[in-house]
């Protein structure tokens, strides 16, 4: 066996890769923009959870971004023109470029959150009872929201019957995150007595330096939310202070003090994906609940994994819709599947992109993958039901079911 070039030695590469040698160190290091947004705001600092005792007592840390309240009460903001609940779309476009956050008001019928309300509080009992609850630092979190309610299913679609303003809150997201986009994950959020607050920070990587979002927050609210109900902690405007300072390689400065959002019931909050935030503290014995519904560009790598966590009775009855947002429409760079979904453009109901059969193949236990084959594999080898060439016969089919076994024909 002739020897290993000595370049490929891990000690030899090792020696070769100084700090000073590497390429877009800066960059893929870097801690900004929250580096400099800690050291120049220090009211900002997140108090490690040990502390929790002293949650909620208003006295405890004055200042603190999380002791504050909503931008109508605050000397700071009162006077400003910050965001309110609005159906005017170009109200609500103005609002979320300059602020980072609009209001939907009442994009949620009274009964909507009714029964929205009715079935997270269930949901929250049956897992505490079950002894799988997810507690938060803030309360309890319930995660994977679309196989545990029909009406989940229908809010990640924004379906009107679930979300009277869905159509209105899609045209924003369109127009922010551009077409093709998809849904993280949907998560109810439940903040308790005694939670603390969360640190704020980016849902989106913080390094980027966009020109618009990559990724955008649905938070409705399905109780009132206010200063002392746990409104989310937001300061307006931090969404185009922190990516100048990243696109412009400059330190972020003193920023503006942080309030509550306040908003109604069924009132959808879009919110830009560089916008600093972070859970609020709830100070009364209700439980608060938002629904947190992120979106994003669909070539990143999504917060819930549907291709494994989805029930399979909500994939077979999902829409096109629903299967589209929780990704199961691969492009040519994103989720292919043993190589279908090349070409694709990642649309609803695109057969070329299509992913369920795949995972339902594997749900009946019936998912052939193509192995190891070669010139030396027998007939049988070569004929086996291989999944991908049913789907790749549906899809040329023009998406219309294939008999069983199409395509079984070896390729010798
Ligand atoms: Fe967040």
């Amino acid at each position: 066996m002739s020897p290993t070039p000595v370049e490929f030695d891990p000690d030899f590469i090792a020696e070769h890769s100084a700090s000073d040698q590497q390429i877009y160190l800066a960059e893929t290091k870097s801690k900004e923009p929250m580096a400099s947004v800690l050291a120049n705001n220090p009211e900002i600092y997140f108090v490690p959870p040990q502390r929790k005792s002293d949650w909620g007592k208003w006295e405890f840390k004055p200042g603190a971004y999380y002791d504050t309240t909503i931008g109508s009460k605050h000397s700071h903001w009162r006077d400003v023109d910050l965001p309110q609940p609005s159906r005017d779309i170009h109200q609500l476009r103005r609002d979320l470029l300059r602020w980072g956050y609009c209001k939907v008001a009442d994009a949620l019928s009274a009964e909507q959150i009714a029964t929205m309300r009715e079935r997270v509080l269930q949901q929250a009992e049956g897992e505490r009872l079950a002894g799988i609850a997810q507690r938060t630092p803030s309360g309890q979190n319930i995660n994977c929201c679309v196989n545990k309610g029909r009406c989940f299913e229908l809010f990640i679609e924004q379906h009107p019957s679930i979300a009277q303003g869905g159509p209105l809150v899609e045209q924003l997201v369109t127009e922010a995150l551009g077409p093709g986009w998809i849904c993280t994950s949907l998560i109810a959020a439940i903040s308790l007595r005694g939670g603390v607050p969360q640190a704020l920070h980016q849902d989106q990587s913080n390094a980027l330096d966009s020109r618009s979002p990559m990724t955008v927050n649905v938070l409705t609210p399905i109780t009132d939310v206010d200063e002392t109900t746990g409104g989310t902690l937001l300061i307006p405007g931090s969404h185009t202070v922190l990516s100048e300072a990243v696109r412009e390689g400059k330190p972020v400065g003193k920023l503006p003090p942080a309030i509550n959002l306040d908003a109604k019931a069924g009132t959808m909050v879009i919110t830009d994906g560089r916008l600093l935030h972070g859970t609020g503290i709830n100070h009364t014995d209700q439980p608060r609940i938002v629904m947190l519904n992120g979106m994003q560009k669909s070539w990143m790598r999504q917060q819930e994994n549907w291709m494994l966590s989805v029930r399979s009775e909500v994939l077979e009855r999902a829409s096109a819709k629903l299967l589209h947002r929780m990704g199961y429409q691969a492009t040519t760079g994103t989720q292919t599947n043993e190589g279908h979904g090349f070409g694709a453009q990642g649309l609803v109901d695109e057969v070329a992109g299509a992913l369920v059969a795949f995972r339902l193949a594997a749900d009946r236990g019936e998912y052939e993958r193509v192995g190891e084959l070669s010139s030396e594999s027998s007939d049988q080898e070569l004929n086996a039901a291989f999944t991908l060439r049913d789907v790749v016969g549906t899809a040329r089919q023009g998406g219309v079911s294939a008999p069983v076994g199409i395509g079984n024909k070896g390729i010798r």
